[in-house]
Formats: C-alpha cells, sequence, structure tokens
C-alpha cells in the first residue's frame, strides 16, 4: 500500500534535506587560516552535527573523498571521509585520534584546499583511529590503503597541516606562487 507513495515522496524528501544542508566554502592555500589548530569538540550538538551535514554536502558536490573543518574556517576536531565508488560510506569523525599507526607507502594526494596540485606523500600504510560519531558514541576503526592515507590527510588539517608541507621548499614555493595567481586570475 504505501510503495506507490513512494516515488512521489522522495523529491519532496530531498529538497527537504538540501534545505537544511549548506555548501560552504573552502579555504585555499596560502590561505593562513589553514594553519590553526583546531580546538577538541568537547560536546556533540546540534551545531556540531549541522556542521558535519553541511562539511559532507560540501565534500560531495566539490567532489572529494575527504574534508577537514579547518578547511572551512570552522576550526573544531571534525572530518568528514568517503572513499567508496559509489559516494555511499560517509564516515564522521569527531576529536580523532590515531591510536596505531604501521607500515610505509607512498601516494599521489590532492587536496580541495590546494586544488590542481597533486604530489606523492609518504604515510603509515595502516592506521587504526578512535573517535566520536555523530552520535558522540566512541568507535574505532582500522584502515589501509586510500582510507588510511585520507585519515591522515584530514588529520594534518586540525593540525593546520597542509599536505604540500611535506614537500621540498622549493616545490611549495611553486605551488604557493601557483595558486596565488590562480586566486588573482579568479577575481
Ligand atoms: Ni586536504
Amino acid at each position: 500500500m504505501y510503495m506507490p507513495i513512494l516515488p512521489d515522496i522522495a523529491p519532496y524528501i530531498n529538497s527537504l534535506k538540501s534545505r537544511f544542508m549548506a555548501l560552504l566554502p573552502i579555504l585555499h592555500y596560502p590561505d593562513p587560516r589553514l594553519h590553526m589548530r583546531a580546538s577538541v569538540v568537547d560536546r556533540v550538538d546540534a551545531d556540531i552535527r549541522q556542521l558535519a551535514a553541511d562539511m559532507s554536502e560540501t565534500m560531495y558536490a566539490a567532489p572529494g573523498i575527504g574534508l577537514a573543518a579547518t578547511q572551512v574556517n570552522r576550526h573544531v576536531r571534525v572530518i568528514v571521509i568517503d572513499v567508496s565508488e559509489d559516494r555511499s560510506q560517509l564516515l564522521t569523525f569527531i576529536n580523532p585520534e590515531l591510536i596505531e599507526k604501521s607500515g610505509e607507502c607512498e601516494g599521489e594526494e590532492g587536496c580541495l584546499s590546494v586544488p590542481g596540485i597533486y604530489e606523492t606523500v609518504k604515510r603509515a600504510a595502516q592506521v587504526k583511529v578512535r573517535a566520536l560519531n555523530v552520535e558522540g558514541e566512541t568507535f574505532e576503526l582500522d584502515a589501509t590503503d586510500l582510507l588510511a592515507v585520507c585519515i591522515q590527510h584530514e588529520m594534518d588539517h586540525l593540525d593546520g597541516k597542509v599536505f604540500v608541507e611535506y614537500l621540498s621548499r622549493l616545490k611549495q614555493t611553486r605551488i604557493k606562487a601557483k595558486l596565488v595567481k590562480q586566486s588573482r586570475e579568479t577575481f
């Protein structure tokens, strides 16, 4: 009996959903606000849940596979990640901590705050992370490969670190110059 109704209400649910979420502007390197250290979230309340929802919306729209609150100029320890092919496995980490890391891997990384730049960075190949979810419950997750790299990349943002800072001074200077030029051309 409910089945015929479902397709009709689907667009309504989608429009409701988008009304309560917002796309947030993303800071671009070398914006000094990307180097601020994010504070610990002491209570997972409606404001933090809204931030996490807006961040996931912003990440999917970009499109990206991870986003840290620092990148949207909110300096609290919240990150969202989805490395799945069909964009169906959203992970939200509040106050994430790396409790184990092992191995080493090297892969090309990019960042929504450093558009158009892809560089190889050395990271731990496996990590175990402990965090709170949007319900404020503690969980632990073992991650490898792309997910492990993404967690480390996003957690760096919370400490004010952008991935280009792993590169040589010369490369950093070149990237900075390129992005400053790009931003001038945009305005
Ligand atoms: Ni990034």
